[in-house]
């Protein structure tokens, strides 16, 4: 059984116990609510260290006052569980209450802990985590950032989102003090910053990016799909099919991308959903490219109803 730390000092301790030992940390940072997708991070953590640091933390930090905080799924014994089946030991699971150390926080989350347990979202509720949320962005002064790799994609609709996670990140690391951490490809953007920043702050940290896990129909798996109807869940798959279409189209010589994206854009909208981004960019840049000449991805990102959904393909035709 996993041993559950939620002070952040006892986690220090633990870290440095073990390293004074020579054991070498993997940590996997994650918003719980886990799925295999998590699992496959944690299990390729456990190919690279010693120990292994799972954490639990939905960052208030990277969601904007109109996104699903107050409601982001979660189960706690139930990733307890999920953990306590792999065929290895998780050492620690790090799952503290507060990482930004601030009163108005607690309150973020007793509001957000009654509306996950099934009650009426009011408006004077609403009204405390946004204000909490405004709090809690003055309070905190120090924010990481990565000027480039954060403003496409992802970043234009959700422009302070990156900035919460590089900084959250930054935080466990600290913490933690991990050798290694693990990110998954699904969220490319994500992983190319915490890499970028890991770089360019000096962390001592190795950064892996691990591949996406996918449902047997072909959905990426993310915590938010539990937010899709049958009906929205089966339009989802127009994602990853279209990818799949245009990565072998590029194989076959399609290279010029304002062709390939319209493929994936008009599928998607002919299954009924609303695409934010289609776009073709350099692997280690992100920059979008005009054809396909060096190792590129094809990342998307689409609102099937209420539910925003993310995916992408690697493509590298060399
Ligand atoms: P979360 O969405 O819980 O994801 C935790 C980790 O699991 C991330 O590295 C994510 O890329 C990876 N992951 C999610 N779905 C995956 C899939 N289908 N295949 C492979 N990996 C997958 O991402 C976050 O949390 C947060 O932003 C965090 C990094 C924890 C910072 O708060």
């Amino acid at each position: 059984e996993p041993t559950i730390i939620k002070d952040k000092e006892q986690m220090r301790r633990w870290s440095r116990t073990v390293r004074a030992e020579g054991k070498i940390i993997g940590l996997v940072p994650t918003m719980g609510y886990l799925h295999k997708g998590h699992l496959s991070l944690i299990n390729e953590a456990h190919k690279h260290a010693h120990l292994i640091v799972v954490s639990i933390y939905v960052n208030p930090g990277q969601f904007s006052p109109s996104e699903d905080f107050a409601t982001y799924p979660s189960d706690f014994d139930g990733d307890i569980q999920k953990l306590m089946s792999l065929p290895f030991d998780v050492d620690v699971v790090f799952c503290p209450h507060d990482l930004y150390d601030y009163g108005t926080n607690s309150m973020l989350l007793e509001s957000s802990n009654s509306w996950s347990d099934g009650g009426e979202e009011t408006e004077e509720r609403r009204g405390k985590m946004v204000s909490c949320l405004e709090d809690r962005g003055i309070l905190h002064q120090t924010w990481v950032r990565a000027e480039k790799l954060e403003n496409g994609l992802c970043g234009k609709s959700r422009p302070l989102f990156f900035r919460g996670v590089a900084t959250v990140v930054a935080k466990l690391f600290n913490i933690v003090e991990p050798d290694v951490a693990l990110f998954g490809k699904k969220d490319y953007q994500q992983w190319r910053i915490i890499r970028r920043m890991a770089r360019d702050l000096d962390f001592a940290v190795e950064i892996i990016g691990s591949k996406i896990v996918r449902e047997d129909d072909g959905l990426a798996m993310s915590s938010r799909n539990v937010y899709l109807s049958p009906e929205e869940r089966k339009k989802a798959l127009s994602i990853n099919r279209s990818l799949s279409e245009a990565k072998s189209a590029a194989e076959k010589g399609k290279i010029i991308c304002k062709e390939l994206r319209s493929l994936v854009i008009e599928a998607i909208q002919e299954s009924g959903g609303r695409v934010d981004y289609a776009e073709i960019v350099d692997q280690e840049s992100l920059e979008a490219m005009e054809e396909i000449k060096r190792p590129a991805v094809f990342c998307v990102a689409a609102w099937f109803g209420k539910t925003r959904l993310i995916d992408n393909v690697e493509i590298d035709l060399s």
